[in-house]
Parts: C-alpha cells; sequence; structure tokens
C-alpha cells in the first residue's frame, strides 16, 4: 500500500480520533480526554510536546499514527505513544515505517539516549509486544496491576547511545582481565 509519513495537521483531528477510536483497544473516555488536551497543547506549544505524525494514503485518508516526546526530567529519555494503524491495514508494514521515522528523528537530534513504550501487558502472544521485540526493543519492567487490578504495564525500551554505568563496567572489568603492565 502507498503510504506517506508527515507531520499531523490540525485538520486531522477528527481522523486519528476515530482512529485511536476504532482500532486501539479499550481506548476509553480518560483516554480520548487526555488525547483531545495532549493535542491541543501540541498545537500551543510547539516546543516542548509530543510530536505527531500521521501515516497518509494516497488518497489522503490517515491509516495510523505515533506520537513521541522527551520524558520530563529526564536525560534525554524520550516515550513513544498514541501509536496504532487503522485495523484493516495492520501488519503490512505501516507501524514499522512510523516507528523507523522517529528513531531517525531522535539519532539525527543527536541526544536521545533511549526510547520507551509503556504498553498494557497482555504476554508473549501481544501483538504490540511482539511488534516492539521484532523492532529492538527489550522489555525491561512489568509493574503488576498498574492500568488497573488486571492490567499491568510493560516497560519496553530501545537504547540508542550505551549506558555509561554499563560502559563503565566493561572498562572495570576488562582492567581485571587484563594482563599485569610490564614496567
Ligand atoms: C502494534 C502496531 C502499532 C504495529 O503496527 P503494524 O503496522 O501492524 O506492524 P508492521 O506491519 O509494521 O509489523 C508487523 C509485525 O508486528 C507484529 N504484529 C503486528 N500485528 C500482529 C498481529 N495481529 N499478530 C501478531 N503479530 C503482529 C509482528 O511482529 C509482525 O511481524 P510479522 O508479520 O513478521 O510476524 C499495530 O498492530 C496496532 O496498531 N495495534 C493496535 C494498537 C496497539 O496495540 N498499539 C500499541 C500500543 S503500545
Amino acid at each position: 500500500m502507498n503510504v506517506h509519513v508527515e507531520r499531523i495537521q490540525k485538520r486531522d483531528f477528527d481522523a486519528v480520533f476515530t482512529l485511536l477510536r476504532t482500532s486501539l483497544p479499550d481506548f476509553g473516555e480518560i483516554d480520548a480526554e487526555n488525547f483531545r488536551k495532549d493535542f491541543e497543547k501540541n498545537f500551543r506549544e510547539h516546543e516542548q510536546d509530543t510530536h505527531y505524525f500521521v501515516a497518509r494514503h494516497e488518497d489522503g485518508r490517515v491509516m495510523g499514527l505515533v506520537g513521541y516526546g522527551r520524558e520530563d526530567l529526564s536525560a534525554d529519555t524520550y516515550y513513544l505513544g498514541w501509536f496504532v494503524i487503522d485495523e484493516n491495514v495492520q501488519r503490512s508494514g505501516i507501524g514499522e515505517t512510523l516507528l523507523k521515522l522517529v528513531e531517525k528523528e531522535l539519532i539525527q537530534g543527536g541526544r536521545a539516549r533511549q526510547l520507551i513504550v509503556r504498553e498494557w501487558d497482555q504476554g508473549a502472544n501481544d501483538q504490540a509486544a511482539r511488534f516492539y521485540v521484532k523492532n529492538g526493543f527489550e522489555k525491561i519492567a512489568v509493574l503488576p496491576e498498574y492500568w488497573d487490578d488486571w492490567a499491568d504495564m510493560a516497560i519496553y525500551r530501545k537504547r540508542f547511545k550505551t549506558s555509561q554505568k554499563q560502559s563503565e563496567g566493561n572498562r572495570s572489568s576488562l582492567a581485571q582481565n587484563s594482563p599485569p603492565m610490564l614496567a
């Protein structure tokens, strides 16, 4: 299918709202309200909030949405959210196209350490979980009963830069394992 990705425009609001309602499992009233606020804020204060992109069919229809932004108070941790592809065209590569664009922007920006996504943990058969793992994310945490008593939160992460802790660890184990220096 021929889709191209572009920054969202205000006129897309109704279409993306319909998309969220029809294709995002359990998109409820609270989500709807949050999305509306976030979306409106996005157009008021471009700098700091979520950056949205849509995948648009050549006939103009919106087939997918993704958003990303920097986590407040973090040292360049970014989140991915509002990610949904029209249910009639899922599994045809549009999600990957949108994710790649987000990653390209983050890498070109040069600051992002990592990209985080929070989701409703539905186990290994979960389509979103499969998607994230296939695209290089690792599951790093589960917060039990976060969304509801029966709905845990899973956190997936993709790192763009090696953790300083990790590289310090590597340096010290290298130092330990390296042969003694000859004076
Ligand atoms: C998750 C989602 C965004 C992925 O986008 P997509 O365009 O369908 O995914 P792509 O076509 O780029 O990638 C396909 C891969 O995703 C995974 N996947 C997507 N849909 C799947 C399904 N129904 N069953 C199993 N795996 C699936 C698989 O890993 C698949 O690879 P494969 O076909 O080689 O097995 C999309 O399926 C979606 O909108 N799902 C509902 C909303 C949602 O869960 N959003 C994420 C909230 S955190």
